[in-house]
C-alpha cells in the first residue's frame, strides 16, 4: 500500500472508550503508572502518532518530534565530540550555519566547509570526519548533494562516523535519505508538514536504534518535545500533505518556466530532479534579479498582491523573500560572499492560489519595477 494511504490511516491506540473519530489532543503533563506515556516531557500520544505519521512516509524505523528544526540539528549536533571533526556543505540555511559555528567554537571541534554539490570536494572529505552535515536540494540555490556518494566517502574511511541530511525542501514525499545510507534524516517541518506557517516543529528520524535512543534521551533531559497541541495541529495538516505537496510541484514547475523568460530574471534556480535520490519537488524557487533591479526589491514586494513578504514558507500563501537579509541574515558578508549569496537573489516560495493568479502578479510587479505599467490580464 501507498505509504500515503497508510499515514492517512495511522491513529496511535490508547483505548479510549470514547473512540473518536481523531486522535484527541491529550492535554496532560503525566499519565498513570500503567501508561506507556508517563510524563509528556518524554513521551506523549499526539507525538507518537505524528513521529509514526513521518516514519511511514519516510520509510524510517524511529521517529522524534522535536519543537522545531533548530532542535533537531541541535540534538544531533550534540552527538559530536570535543576535538572532532564536523563537515559541513557550503551552501546551508543561515541559522544552521551559525548554530554549527558557535558551538564548534564552544566545544572545541574542527570545522570545515566544503561545496558537497561538487564530486572532487566529496574526495575531499577528510578521512578523520566525525559528521557531515549538509541539505540537499541546499537553502539556498537547491543545489543537489549525492547522498550514496558521500555515504561511500566517509563511511570506507570512518564506519562510526555519521551522515547528517536536512531533508525539510526535499520532503519524504520526495526523497528518503536513510535508503540512501545516511544516519538521519531531519526536518523543519514548520515548511510542508505544518504548511499553514502557523506551527513550529522539527522531527528526526533514524533505522539506528542507538542513535534514536541516545536522541530520545536527549529530547527528555533538554526538554525539546514538542506540545501536544502543535503535534495535534502538524498531525492534522500532514492529512493534506502530499496533496499540497503535488500541488506546488506542478504550480511551481510552470512558475519556473515562466520566469525564465521574464526579461527581469537573471536566472531561475530549480533543483535537479534525477527520479533516483530525488522524484520530486514542491515549491520553493530562487530567482536572480536582473542586476539594475537589485535596488528595487523592495518596491517588487510592494508592488506584489499575492505575495507576502516574511520567513514563512512552504506554505498555503505565496512567499517572497530576500536571503540575504533574512534567512541567511545572522551570517557574516564575508560568510555570505564565500557562499556567493549577495542581495540579487530571492526566493519566491509558491502557494496554493490560482496558477494564472500568481503568474499575473509577478508578470505585474516585475514589468512595474522595470519601467513597464501593469500589462492587462488577458496579455498573461
Ligand atoms: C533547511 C532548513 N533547515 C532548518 C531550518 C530551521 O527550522 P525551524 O525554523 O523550524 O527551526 C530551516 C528554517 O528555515 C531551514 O530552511
Amino acid at each position: 500500500m501507498d505509504p500515503v494511504t497508510i499515514a492517512l490511516h495511522q491513529r496511535i491506540n490508547t483505548n479510549d472508550q470514547a473512540y473518536p473519530s481523531v486522535t484527541p489532543i491529550y492535554q496532560c503533563s503525566a499519565f498513570s503508572a500503567e501508561s506507556q506515556f508517563f510524563y509528556s516531557r518524554k513521551d506523549n500520544p499526539n507525538l507518537a502518532e505524528l513521529e509514526q505519521v513521518l516514519c511511514t512516509l519516510e520509510g524510517a524505523r524511529h521517529g522524534l518530534a522535536v519543537t522545531c528544526g533548530m532542535a533537531a540539528i541541535y540534538l544531533v549536533l550534540d552527538l559530536v565530540r570535543p576535538g572532532q571533526l564536523v563537515v559541513l556543505n557550503t551552501d546551508l540555511y543561515g541559522c544552521s550555519f551559525k548554530l554549527f559555528k558557535r558551538i564548534s567554537e564552544r566545544r572545541g571541534w574542527r570545522l570545515q566547509v566544503l561545496d558537497l554539490s561538487k564530486d572532487a570536494d566529496i574526495e575531499r572529505i577528510p578521512t578523520d570526519t566525525a559528521l557531515v552535515f549538509f541539505e540537499t536540494p541546499t537553502n539556498p540555490f537547491l543545489k543537489t548533494v549525492h547522498i550514496r556518494q558521500v555515504v561511500d566517502r566517509v563511511k570506507n574511511n570512518n564506519p562510526d562516523a555519521l551522515v547528517v541530511v536536512d531533508n525539510t525542501w526535499a520532503t519524504p514525499l520526495f526523497q528518503h535519505p536513510l535508503e540512501h545510507g545516511a544516519d538521519i534524516s531531519l526536518h523543519s517541518g514548520t515548511k510542508y508538514f505544518s504548511g499553514h506557517s502557523d506551527v513550529m516543529n522539527g522531527m528526526i528520524l533514524t533505522d539506528r536504534d542507538d542513535l534514536h535512543e541516545r536522541l530520545r534521551e536527549d529530547r527528555f533531559y533538554a526538554g525539546l518535545m514538542l506540545s501536544p497541541e502543535n503535534a495535534w495541529l502538524v498531525r492534522r495538516s500532514m492529512q493534506t500533505f502530499a496533496l499540497r505537496m503535488r500541488h506546488h510541484q506542478e504550480v511551481t514547475k510552470k512558475i519556473a518556466e515562466f520566469l525564465t523568460d521574464c526579461p527581469q530574471i537573471a536566472r531561475v534556480y530549480y533543483p535537479r530532479v534525477d527520479g533516483e535520490q530525488l522524484t520530486g519537488y514542491g515549491g520553493i524557487l530562487f530567482v536572480e534579479l536582473r542586476r539594475d533591479l537589485v535596488p528595487r526589491y523592495k518596491e517588487l514586494t510592494e508592488r506584489l498582491q499575492i505575495f507576502n513578504t516574511g520567513t514563512g514558507m512552504a506554505c498555503v500563501t505565496s512567499m517572497i523573500a530576500q536571503p540575504y537579509t533574512g534567512s541567511h541574515a545572522s551570517m557574516s558578508a564575508e560568510e555570505k560572499a564565500a557562499m556567493g549569496l549577495d542581495e540579487s537573489l530571492v526566493r519566491l516560495c509558491i502557494g496554493m492560489e490560482n496558477a494564472d493568479d500568481i503568474k499575473d502578479d509577478l508578470l505585474s510587479a516585475l514589468g512595474q519595477i522595470d519601467g513597464g505599467a501593469a500589462p492587462p490580464r488577458d496579455a498573461i
